[in-house]
């Protein structure tokens, strides 16, 4: 290869490289809809994030997915979903702060809720429902009475802060996160709406 070809080809990759950095890592394109919806999570795993995607999908596929993290503007859409997952009894504080500033205009879309937790494996009760929904992502989000569910999530080491981990060693791996659940969540709020 002569020396110029070579460096336009490099010159090309780099410049690929600078592109792909400014692009989201992970995108989900919805399905298209007359009516715009979104479901925002906050995750520290991914557990949430799968739940919301699965969400989406019990909806057929409609509502656009966003991480808190990207303090994405949700003001477009017409129907929104919210959804963390849990650590000390309570949702990420980047969702918390994000639903603190944005609650005026908010609550006035918000048609589902969800949260997954550990629960020491145990199985979801009224209780905890209430605990976690009705005492807790209800009031930040300023709503109730909308269609809701805890659902039963995952630890996977792998992904843990190094501190995290050590102190999660107790627990294991575990997986109780079921998409038929988060389906039949995203199915029953949207038949809420129409
Ligand atoms: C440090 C830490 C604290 C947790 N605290 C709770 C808790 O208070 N109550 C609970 O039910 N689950 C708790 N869990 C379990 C998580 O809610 C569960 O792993 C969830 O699937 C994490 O979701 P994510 O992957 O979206 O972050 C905790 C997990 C970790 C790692």
């Amino acid at each position: 290869m002569e020396r110029r070809t070579f460096f336009q080809l490099g010159l090309t990759g780099i410049g690929a490289v600078a592109v792909a950095n400014k692009a989201w890592a992970l995108k989900y394109y919805p399905n298209p809809s007359d009516k715009k919806w979104a479901i925002l999570y906050g995750t520290w795993c991914g557990t949430a994030r799968d739940a919301g995607v699965w969400i989406s999908e019990g909806m057929g596929g409609i509502a656009d997915v966003f991480d808190v993290r990207e303090n994405p503007d949700l003001s477009g859409f017409d129907h929104l979903v919210i959804g963390g997952a849990i650590r000390s009894g309570q949702v990420s504080p980047q969702l918390q702060e994000y639903l603190k500033t944005n609650r005026e205009w908010l609550k006035e879309k918000v048609r589902g809720l969800y949260i997954v937790c550990g629960n020491m494996q145990q199985p979801v009760t009224p209780e905890l429902v209430k605990q976690h929904i009705d005492n807790h992502l209800a009031p930040l989000c300023g709503v109730d009475n909308v269609s809701a569910n805890v659902f039963l999530g995952r630890v996977t080491p792998r992904l843990l802060e190094p501190e995290v981990r050590e102190m999660m060693s107790q627990f294991g791996e575990y997986d109780n996160l079921k998409r038929a659940d988060c389906m039949a969540l995203g199915q029953k709020i949207l038949n809420s709406v129409e």
